[in-house]
């Protein structure tokens, strides 16, 4: 239970907020039901996201421990920091579209409903992706997604008042009808205070591109990727999004596969065909979808990469830092194994440019720092 003098102390933060503006958030951090973290640096964060509760069939919340989450919203209200609940998420979003091509208001209601149970301060809409391919293969799909996406939103702002609203977004701006990026999502601005960046996660299983490459780069290197932390905040902006709106994220993980070379000179690598297991969290598994085939993802945690010495550069691994896409990769050449991931100087490097451009930051996900939080203070720049 909350005492109600939590609630008052809640009510005032969640109007200054709004009435500020500037007020905003400008470091976020996803915590994760499956693994709350034990120590949370309260003091460190402007606001945290708790993920995720997926939308069944009928548009009902589910798959997240309502329990947990009451203990964090107590424990992040007793420090003065806000929670948003995540809807959604990448096996989350497989019947939204269904659900709203219904009825975008009782969805909305659903979610009101939540905010007011879980004494919230915001909600997460986490869509991966509104008219798009790019989620799971099962996931419903309609042309109208993003006018349907918009109404959820002009009904969540109504029955929100001036709590925080945040979208979790790719790299390109929403699909429109064309299933193509819209060119203006500025209505989108005027309902939702802060759009978040999901982090571009280089697929290294994609057997379309033979190479491994930067998990998150901050510039597009002149050979690899063609997008960057750059490219995406430019062209959010250019679809009509103010960048003190846009978010940029963090990653606290990386990849890792079994190379084909015996060296890695740059971050481009060709790796063989099966992908090798990361890191001790990494687990064989598949979308819930017909003919789904389980797999792992070689997702190596920060927390991993720390303990087992890859980024000290100990156990048979060399580092090296690229200047362009601000990134580093380690690689061990017995292993025939490379890393490509995110660490303390990266992440302030990302900081400092969202810092730049006006914009804020957001982790995820906030377990996979090590017991220092050495990410977590990497990233301490973009509040000053
Ligand atoms: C939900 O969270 C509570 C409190 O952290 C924990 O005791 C319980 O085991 C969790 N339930 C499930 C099903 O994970």
């Amino acid at each position: 239970m909350i005492s109600t003098s939590v609630i008052g102390l809640l009510a005032a933060m969640a109007a200054s907020v709004s009435a500020a503006g500037s007020n905003k958030p400008e470091l976020i951090a996803y915590v994760v039901d499956w693994e709350l973290p034990t120590n949370i640096q309260w003091s460190k964060l402007d606001h945290v996201i708790y993920s995720f509760a997926e939308p069944d069939q009928s548009g009902k919340l589910g798959n997240f421990n309502t329990t947990q989450l009451e203990q964090v919203v107590q424990q992040a209200h007793a420090n003065n920091v806000g929670v948003s609940l995540s809807v959604g998420g990448w096996t989350g979003s497989r019947y939204i579209s269904d659900i709203l091509s219904k009825s975008s208001s009782s969805f909305a209601n659903t979610i009101l409903d939540a905010v007011k149970q879980y004494s919230l301060d915001g909600i997460n809409i986490d869509w991966e992706y509104p008219n798009s391919q790019d989620g799971m293969t099962c996931n419903t799909r309609s042309a109208q997604d993003l006018d349907n996406y918009l109404a959820l939103l002009k009904s969540l702002r109504h029955g929100l008042g001036s709590k925080l609203i945040t979208l979790a977004t790719g790299t390109t701006p929403f699909n429109d009808q064309s299933g193509d990026p819209a060119k203006d999502l500025s209505d989108f601005a005027s309902v939702s205070e802060i759009f978040l960046k999901l982090i571009f996660t280089y697929d290294i299983n994609g057997n379309w591109d033979p190479t491994t490459g930067p998990n998150s780069p901050l510039k597009a290197a002149s050979k690899g990727e063609s997008t960057s932390v750059a490219s995406a905040l430019s062209a959010w902006k250019s679809a009509g999004i103010p960048s003190k709106q846009l978010s940029v994220g963090a990653a606290f993980y990386g990849w890792t596969a079994r190379t084909i070379a015996t060296t890695a000179q740059s971050q481009y690598v060709r790796f063989t065909k099966t992908q090798i297991k990361g890191d001790q969290y990494d687990t064989m598994s598949a979308d819930p979808c017909p003919g789904a085939i389980k797999s792992y993802s070689g997702e190596m945690q920060w927390r991993s990469i720390d303990s087992q010495g890859i980024d000290a550069g100990r156990n048979g691994w060399t580092v090296k830092y690229d200047d362009t896409t601000q990134t580093p990769w380690a690689f061990s050449a017995k292993k025939k194994q490379i890393v490509t991931y995110d660490n303390a100087q990266s992440l302030e490097a990302k900081a400092q440019y969202a810092k730049q451009e006006g914009s804020g930051a957001f982790i995820w996900s906030l377990e996979m720092d090590d017991p220092k939080h050495t990410l977590l203070n990497a990233l301490q720049s973009v509040r000053t």
